[in-house]
C-alpha cells in the first residue's frame, strides 16, 4: 500500500481525493463503453414506424392525457408478465417521440392492449366505459367519434419525425394522407398500407371522413403488436 489507512483516515483532503479517484474509475468503466456502441437498443424484428393514422390516433392519446392513467411499460416482473405478456422492450417505444411509458396505473398498463379487444370495443368503450365495465373511472370520451381528424398536418408530422430519427421513406411520407385515409375506412383497399407498414389494423371509420376516434383506436390496436417475439431470446424473469 501506498499510504497507511490511518494516514488516509486522518487526513480529510487526502480522503476526499483518493475517493474521487475511486469512483472516477467505476465512472469510466461504465460510461466509456457506452460511446462505442452505436446504439443502447437492441434491434427487434418488426418494429416500424408508425401508419400515418396510428400518429395521429398517438397525438390524441397524448392531447387527451391518456398517459395519466395508463402507463406502456410492462416490467419484467412474472406477476406483470402474467397479467399484461412480454415485458416491454426499449425497441418497442424507440420511435415514440415522447415515449408514453408512464408511471400512473389508475387503469391497466396498454403496452399490448393491440388485438386484445376488437375494434367494436374500442369504439364503444371510448364512447362509454361504464356501458361495458360498470364500475370503470375511465372518463368518456364520446366526443373524438364526433370530432373530424386535422389531417392537413399529417406529411409534416411524419417529416419531422424523420429529423429526430424515424426512418420514414420519401414514398412514405409523400403518401401519408392517402394511407391514412385508407386506414382510417373500413372498406379502404389497404394491401399498399400493409406493404408499407405490416400489421397495421384498420378502423372502422367512414370512408373520407376520418375521426380522431378512428385514429385513437387504429393507434390502440398496434400496441405492442410489432415485435416479433420469435427473434428474441427469452431473458429470465425477476421473481
Ligand atoms: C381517469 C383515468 C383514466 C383516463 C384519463 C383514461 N382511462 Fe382508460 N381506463 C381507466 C380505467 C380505470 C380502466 C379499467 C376499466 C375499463 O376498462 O374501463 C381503463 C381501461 C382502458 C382500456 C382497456 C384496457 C384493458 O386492457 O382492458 C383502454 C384501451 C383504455 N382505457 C384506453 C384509454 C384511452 C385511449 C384514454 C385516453 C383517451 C384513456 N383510456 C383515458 C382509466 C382511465
Amino acid at each position: 500500500m501506498l499510504f497507511k489507512q490511518a494516514t488516509i483516515e486522518k487526513n480529510a483532503i487526502l480522503m476526499v481525493v483518493l475517493t474521487l479517484v475511486a469512483i472516477s474509475i467505476g465512472g469510466i468503466v461504465e460510461i466509456i463503453p457506452t460511446f462505442t456502441n452505436e446504439t443502447t437498443i437492441e434491434k427487434v424484428k418488426g418494429v416500424r414506424p408508425y401508419a400515418p393514422l396510428e400518429l395521429a390516433g398517438r397525438d390524441i392519446y397524448v392531447r387527451e392525457g391518456c398517459y395519466t392513467c395508463h402507463s406502456q411499460q410492462i416490467r419484467a416482473l412474472k406477476d406483470e408478465v402474467e397479467r399484461y405478456g412480454h415485458y416491454s422492450l426499449a425497441a418497442e417505444s424507440m420511435y415514440d417521440h415522447p415515449f408514453q411509458w408512464g408511471s400512473k396505473r389508475i387503469g391497466p398498463d396498454l403496452a399490448r392492449v393491440g388485438g386484445k379487444y376488437s375494434n367494436d370495443w374500442h369504439y364503444a368503450h371510448l364512447d362509454h366505459p361504464q356501458a361495458l365495465v360498470p364500475e370503470s373511472l375511465m372518463p368518456r370520451y364520446a366526443f373524438l367519434g364526433q370530432t373530424p381528424l386535422d389531417t392537413r398536418l399529417i406529411e409534416r408530422k411524419l417529416r419531422v419525425s424523420r429529423i429526430v430519427g424515424v426512418p420514414y421513406t420519401d414514398a412514405q411520407i409523400a403518401n401519408a394522407k392517402a394511407d391514412l385515409l385508407v386506414q382510417a375506412d373500413a372498406a379502404g383497399d389497404n394491401d399498399a398500407l400493409l406493404k408499407s407498414y405490416p400489421k397495421a389494423v384498420q378502423a372502422s371509420g367512414k370512408a373520407g371522413e376520418p375521426t380522431e376516434m378512428d385514429a385513437l383506436v387504429a393507434y390502440l390496436q398496434v400496441l405492442g403488436t410489432m415485435a416479433d417475439f420469435g427473434s428474441i431470446e427469452p431473458a429470465k424473469m425477476r421473481r
